[in-house]
């Protein structure tokens, strides 16, 4: 009997085979990548440690047998555990920059990513951003994109997990920011200081009868990442209690809240929630400004 480690040579063979036994083993595709050949690029080429694209170069290079072992074991692993690739190879891709993950923070995958490359525009205009802080902030990809967009601004990344605070904080190293980047340990704002331009946003959203009928990939992505309560609401109605308090005038509060929008939009009739388009996909993200917010508190006062 052939096995594949003797008859699978290349990195070519490698990717056809993973290709064809992701698609043939109905794997769910959504941390990063949307289907079978995508992933398998992204679990061959990155267990080679060579780039996700430009790399046509390597297609027809032989592999050496420890490296044959790993990508079969990554592959059977995908399968049969259903862990998605970016935690067998360590990494994930936001904004077109790498992230560290692992099982202790979520995968990057928020539509945000699009906007931050914008520059937050047209919603900030021409206003100077010096102070951003990225609440629930997990690996830190949206933090740290934004200070790669915002060149002199000082990023807070805050989380409630300890865990997730650890791989943020080696996320800001490798990408030599910690002059200007830090990790703060809060639920929420609690221990959170000062007035801000942008706070934004990918807190857990996901309500209970979405959490249950999740895929199994999920199932290796924290909890604590994920969930938010019946409506998945519970840590929207924090935020927008407590944002306005710690926004510059002119500051904007971005938040993703996915297929919960419905809920919260019929939860708060009065305020004027801007909501998103994304040319590449994605829903469920607002916008306020400082001023809505304040004028909202106003009016309940
Ligand atoms: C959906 S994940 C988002 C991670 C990251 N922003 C991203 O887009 O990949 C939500 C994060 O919120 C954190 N979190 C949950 N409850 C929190 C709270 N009360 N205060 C601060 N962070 C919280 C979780 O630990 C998790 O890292």
């Amino acid at each position: 009997m052939t096995r594949p480690i003797d008859d699978l040579i290349t990195v070519r063979d490698y990717l056809r085979y993973a290709a064809t036994r992701f698609t043939e083993a109905g794997i769910y595709f959504g941390h990063g990548t949307d289907n079978p050949w995508d992933e398998a690029v992204l679990l061959v080429m990155r267990s080679l440690h060579l780039p996700l694209e430009n790399n046509t170069l390597f297609l027809d290079a032989r592999l050496i047998r420890d490296e044959r072992q790993l990508i079969l074991e990554r592959i059977e692993r995908r399968i049969h555990e259903r862990t998605p690739a970016a935690y067998l190879v360590g990494e994930g891709w936001f904004m077109g920059l790498p992230f560290k993950v692992d099982e202790r923070v979520l995968i990057p995958r928020s539509p945000l990513a699009e906007l931050i490359q914008s520059g937050l525009q047209p919603w900030l205009a021409d206003q100077d951003v010096q102070r951003v802080l990225d609440l629930c902030t997990g690996s830190g990809c949206i933090g740290i994109a934004t200070a790669t967009v915002f060149e002199d601004a000082s990023v807070d990344l805050a989380d409630i997990s300890t865990d997730a605070l650890d791989v943020a904080q080696s996320n800001i190293e490798f990408h030599e920011l910690t002059d200007r980047v830090q990790v703060i340990h809060s639920d929420l704002f609690d221990s959170v200081a000062g007035q801000y331009d942008v706070i934004i946003s990918n807190p857990p959203y996901v309500d209970a009868e979405d959490l249950a009928a999740m895929p199994e990939e999920f199932r290796h992505e924290p909890a604590l990442g994920l969930a938010a309560g019946h409506d998945g609401l519970d840590i929207a109605h924090r935020i927008l209690a407590e944002a306005s308090d710690y926004l510059n005038p002119g500051g904007l509060l971005i938040v993703e809240v996915g297929n919960s929008w419905v809920a919260l939009e019929n939860a708060y009739p009065e305020l004027p929630f801007t909501w998103l388009e994304f040319a590449h996909g994605g829903e469920g993200v607002f916008l306020l400004t400082a001023e809505d917010l304040l004028q909202w508190k106003q009016s309940k006062a």
